[in-house]
């Protein structure tokens, strides 16, 4: 008895502790089954893919999968169909967007229709929707850097099906034009005429609103749940990817990289600089560390940009406000003579001349990668093109500074802001589409 007595209080702790765990398993699977539910019945009410906030967790991630097969479903009912879905629509130049009901056509031969899941903003959107671009044509759909799932293809798409991972791409691949079966470039020019018409390949429109046609921009309009695009505009991804980062491709990103690797062809242990710390130069930064570059000087007059600089490979930094001689002195004294490649990512005629005249003699190459303002035009003396230097302009059709579009323009022009791939990245909700920024 005497021995019962004394196992009792430790008998009724391991009970009060068995209690307890159980209280707390409860607690867990409650709050992760309420989570999931209200997760599910929230994006079922708002019908809306919040792909970022989604990839946190296991659960979350297994809830988007989940959430595409119901979307895939779905859009089986929607094929031949026009849809009506919400588009931030650039109805003339110089105004803020406003966010509409639009219908968009089903896709025709050798078209696709996607449904645009994240996108993010551009130079190029805001110099049409300034009124600077000369071929911008208003009422229009802009944006060009976006990612989504193909709803349904037209007659004739061969590599496309719905539910396919996709990027739009202003610049697209024929593969029959004499550009495309060249291996010096890859500006196809297969449907630049009706592109730049802001149409389809066709001659017309897929976009309604209001009664009144709306004209595509780039052969992408991201700025749209739903979009047509022609089926040589368009990469397949792998569907593991995450939509809402790899929507960057479309345009800044690949550009810079590909500013470095294949329009300058940077050597291991060369000198490179790099004008504009924005999304572009922080790419052609990567391209050249990827290259092997030595030493990578980025030149900016905003030295908020510099710290995070660093990490796209950079190796030191110039803000050409703080000297009273020109820079391209300071970089000629610094590097023995000049750099081996200079890049462009601002959009100024004054810093193309400075990247130009930086470069070494010789052999020095300078690209062009930002986009100066209709009218404005470069000088240099000729001298600098005699003595061995190389100016490349990295065909760019479109592209100028922007300004808004509502909010996520403003944020960006602040010059705060880069739109890039990153670990920082914040999530903007605008005109409820999606817009990502890392914060620097
Ligand atoms: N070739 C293409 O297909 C293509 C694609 C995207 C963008 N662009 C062009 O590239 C340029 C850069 O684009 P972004 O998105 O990186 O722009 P961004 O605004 O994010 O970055 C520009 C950077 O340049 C800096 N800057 C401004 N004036 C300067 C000066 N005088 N000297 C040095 N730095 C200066 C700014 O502080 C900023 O950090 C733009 O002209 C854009 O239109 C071209
Ligand atoms: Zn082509
Ligand atoms: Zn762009």
């Amino acid at each position: 008895m005497m021995g019962i007595n004394s196992l009792k209080p430790c008998i009724s702790i391991a009970v009060n502790l068995f209690k307890f765990s159980i209280k707390i398993i409860i607690v867990f699977f409650a709050s992760y089954y309420f989570s999931r539910l209200s997760l599910s019945i929230y994006i079922r009410l708002t019908n809306r893919f919040y792909f970022s906030t989604l990839t946190t967790s296991y659960t979350a991630r297994s809830l988007q999968y989940k959430y595409i097969e119901q979307y895939l479903t779905k859009m089986a009912n929607t094929i031949d169909k026009v849809i009506k879905c919400r588009a931030a629509v650039a109805w003339e130049p110089s105004k803020p967007l406003t966010l509409e009901v639009i219908e968009v056509a089903p896709p025709k031969t050798h078209e696709v229709r996607i449904k645009i899941t994240a996108f993010a903003l551009c130079h190029t959107d805001a110099y049409t929707l300034n009124g600077l671009d000369p071929e911008g044509i208003f009422p229009c759909i802009l944006g060009h850097e976006g990612a989504g799932i193909v709803e349904s293809v037209g007659a004739d798409v061969t590599e496309f099906n719905s539910g396919d991972h996709v990027i739009p791409l202003y610049i697209p691949q024929c593969r029959e034009c004499k550009f495309c079966k060249s291996p010096k470039t890859n500006v196809c020019n297969k449907i630049r005429a009706t592109q730049g018409k802001g149409v389809l390949p066709d001659g017309t429109s897929r976009f309604m609103c209001n009664g009144k046609t709306l004209y595509h921009f780039m052969g992408c309009s991201t700025f749209s749940e739903y979009t047509v695009v022609a089926d040589i505009s368009l990469v397949k991804i792998d569907p593991t990817a995450s939509l809402d980062k790899v929507c960057l491709l479309g345009c800044g990103v690949s550009t810079g990289y590909g500013a470095a690797l294949n329009t300058a062809k940077v050597q291991p242990k060369s000198t490179c600089a790099i004008w504009g710390l924005g999304t572009v130069g922080l790419a052609v930064a990567f391209g050249c560390k990827t290259a092997g570059a030595s030493r990578i000087i980025g030149i900016d007059i905003n030295p908020i940009k510099f710290e995070t600089a660093k990490r796209f490979g950079f190796t030191e930094f110039f803000n050409p406000k703080q000297y009273n001689k020109p820079i391209q002195d300071i970089l000629i004294e610094l590097t023995d003579g000049g750099l081996d490649y200079t890049f462009e990512c601002v959009g100024n005629v004054e810093s193309m001349r400075a990247a130009l005249e930086s470069c070494h003699k010789g052999w020095g190459i300078s690209v062009i990668v930002g986009v100066a303002p209709a009218g404005h035009e470069i000088s240099t003396r000729p001298f600098q093109l005699i003595t061995g230097r190389t100016w490349k302009d990295e065909f760019i059709t479109h592209t100028l500074p922007f300004d808004q579009i509502n909010d996520g323009f403003k944020l960006m022009h602040a010059g705060n802001w880069f739109v890039f791939i990153s670990t920082y990245n914040y999530l903007f909700m605008i005109n409820n589409i999606l817009i990502y920024f890392s914060v620097i």
